[in-house]
């Protein structure tokens, strides 16, 4: 296997000023990549703002040997998205690579859940990713390459209690990528979301919002997973699907404690009703178990027409 190198690429990461993200950064820089090291540089729910992590993350790369360029903007706005991308053009002259990966957190029980905190995660997570997406891919289609890797979480693809506004914005993300994947493909740009697992600043935040019950299962399982949680677990899987060496699109993939897997939409075998008159609210309750049942096999369409397509094809075969 050939050394994974971004030599001669450009590659923006949005969020590298800590956490995941940096370590992105840091691993893309030492393997040729010119970054930039995109960060607003505030708290954890997306306030204030400072260039003090972007910098940081510049000075480690470069006094590492590796070029690196700092950029403060705001994925959450039209204007700052735009500005980020405009910020590998101006420097490094492409954009090879976007690692959608900035957020900010809100959690709380959806009844106390504040309709403003609820827009700060839809501006931060989905429409940051879709700002800087829509400013990246004309320059990546004109050059016939590119990758762009969404961040999603297992809030929005799982469901976890106190994070409904958070993962509302992050199974929104992966929407983005279902859709940005298809038609970006043709122009030989690849998509995929990754759905980390870290035990960085957010998860002290998470366990402010957990009931008893949820405490203690998180309580029970995080202990054992260890040094395994720290976020350089989940470099890899990142750099990988960064890179020209990925060959995966319009896929899920999930890092959890050195465990890397894919996460995918199945569609049960289901139950076939009447083709002649509608079944009835009866047939359905009759047929609920059969309809449920993942053990009698699952498909997993490619697309919307795709799911179309494989139930006409049982109907023929049966
Ligand atoms: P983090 O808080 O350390 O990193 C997020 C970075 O995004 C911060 O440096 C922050 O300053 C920056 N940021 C926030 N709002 C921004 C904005 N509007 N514009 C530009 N930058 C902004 O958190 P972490 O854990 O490294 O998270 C990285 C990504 O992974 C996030 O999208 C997060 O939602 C996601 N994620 C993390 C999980 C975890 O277990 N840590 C689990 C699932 C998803």
């Amino acid at each position: 296997m050939n050394e994974i190198s971004f030599d001669g690429q450009v590659v923006v990461i949005t969020g590298a000023g800590g956490g995941l993200g940096r370590t992105y950064a840091m691993e893309i820089a030492r393997r040729g990549g010119k970054v930039v090291v995109n960060d607003l540089g505030g708290s954890i729910r997306g306030t204030d703002g400072s260039p003090t992590m972007a910098d940081q993350v510049v000075a480690e790369i470069t006094s590492a040997g590796g070029q690196a360029v700092a950029n403060y903007d705001t994925v959450a706005t039209k204007e700052g998205g735009g500005k980020i991308v405009q910020a590998a053009l101006d420097t490094f002259g492409r954009i090879d690579v976007l690692i959608n990966n900035a957020g900010n957190i809100r959690n709380d029980w959806v009844v106390n859940v504040r309709e403003e905190d609820f827009q700060s995660q839809i501006a931060t997570h989905l429409l940051g990713s879709f700002y800087t997406t829509q400013a990246a891919l004309p320059h990546m289609a004109k050059q016939k390459y590119g990758r762009i890797v969404f961040t999603t979480s297992a809030a929005g693809m799982l469901g976890n209690r106190g994070q409904m506004s958070y993962g509302a914005a992050k199974g929104g993300v992966t929407a983005l990528m279902n859709v940005v994947s298809l038609e970006a493909e043709r122009h030989g740009i690849l998509c995929n979301a990754v759905q980390p697992n870290a035990m960085n600043r957010f998860g002290p935040e998470m366990e402010k919002v957990m009931d008893d019950e949820a405490a203690t299962r998180f309580g029970t399982v995080i202990p054992p997973l260890g040094e395994t949680m720290a976020a350089e677990f989940t470099t890899p899987l990142m750099v990988y699907l960064a890179s020209n060496a990925c060959r995966s699109t319009h896929s899920i993939y999930s890092s959890l404690g050195g465990r890397f897997a894919r996460v995918f939409i199945g569609i049960t075998e289901g139950w076939e009703g009447s083709k002649n008159a509608p079944s009835t609210a009866e047939d359905i309750a009759a047929h609920i178990d059969e309809i449920r049942d993942e053990t009698r096999g699952f498909i997993i369409p490619s697309d919307l027409i795709n799911e179309f397509e494989l139930v006409l094809s049982r109907r023929a075969e049966n």
